[in-house]
């Protein structure tokens, strides 16, 4: 049997339509009521730039004020970090997401921890990361918040089963195993973090209802790691170089989707899975930090 196939680019759009139907109710009240983001990029990474321009126009779609701040790849730490701190001293700005990765001789964490954590989208802030792991509200990172949400709207409720999570990032691996835990709505999971130095992964894959792909390695995930009927959702967004295409890559995920739709009971492509999740959660963070700043 064929998996069903999880359409991100569908449920994204319809969470936007949600989002900005949301917006302009409180606008309604609140005619000054407007969030605002604005994506910091240093450098010249060429996916960062497409991203970037994505995140810009989703903002621009719902009606939140957008900026991109480009900054070149030779900056300093200072340099960055006082446009962050600039961001934070701006009334007009709820959301601040440095976009990663970031040029080499940059030090990511301080940077990150230099942001507002009321204003931190991306929830990768300390402050945010522990309210996190403690079941506090949060803002939390938008790729797993974008994952649970698919499976809201597939109604997969993950309460009681056994989740394996490939990948132990911090933008990733790890919030989506504190998002699954808790003790809360399309929560409730048994979650297993699984990383490189784990034994038998496709041993353990074979076990999970729910397996999440996010280790950023080209079509790791084999067909025959997945459980007939699971459901597999595929973070990963791969650029591999072919020379036969016009661009010179072409893009996959995490999974070997071809052979795993035939297994699993319902599928995420890459692209137009989660990678349109992400960008519809970062839209609803930036309306969840905006009210929360401004009282509404
Ligand atoms: N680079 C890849 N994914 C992300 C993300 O979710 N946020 C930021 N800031 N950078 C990224």
């Amino acid at each position: 049997m064929t998996a069903k196939i999880i359409d991100g680019k569908a449920i994204g759009a319809q969470l936007r339509a949600d989002l900005k139907a949301e917006y302009e109710s409180i606008k309604a009240k609140h005619p000054n009521f407007q969030p605002g983001l604005i994506v910091v990029i240093v450098g010249e990474n060429p996916a960062s730039k497409v991203y970037v321009n994505m995140k810009h126009k989703a903002c621009q779609e719902i009606g939140y004020h957008s900026e991109i701040r480009r900054l070149p790849a030779e900056s300093t730490q200072d340099e960055v970090a006082q446009l962050l701190r600039d961001l934070n001293a701006d009334n007009r700005v709820h959301g601040i997401l440095l976009q990663l990765p970031l040029p080499d001789h940059l030090d990511e964490q301080p940077l990150l921890e230099l942001i507002d954590p009321r204003k931190d989208v991306d929830g990768f802030h300390p402050v945010n990361a522990g309210k996190l792991a403690l079941g506090m509200p949060a803002l939390a990172p938008c790729t797993p918040v974008g994952c649970q949400e698919l499976l809201k709207y597939e109604n997969i409720d993950p309460s009681g089963k056994f989740v394996v999570i490939v990948g132990r990032s911090n933008i990733v691996g790890k919030p989506m195993a504190m998002i699954l835990c808790q003790k809360a709505k399309w929560a409730n999971a048994t979650v297993c973090i699984a990383h490189s130095r784990t034994k038998d992964l496709p041993a353990l894959c074979r076990q999970a209802d729910i397996l999440i792909a996010a280790i950023g390695s080209p079509k790791f995930v084999q067909a025959e790691w997945i459980k007939p009927g699971a459901t597999v959702i595929d973070v990963g967004t791969n650029r591999v170089e072919d020379a036969s295409r016009e661009k010179g890559y072409y893009l996959c995920g995490d999974v070997d989707f071809d052979a795993a739709k035939e297994v699993a009971g319902a599928i995420t492509p890459s692209p137009g899975g989660v990678g349109p999740m992400t960008i519809a959660c970062l839209m609803k963070n930036t309306l969840q930090a905006a009210k929360a700043i401004e009282g509404v």
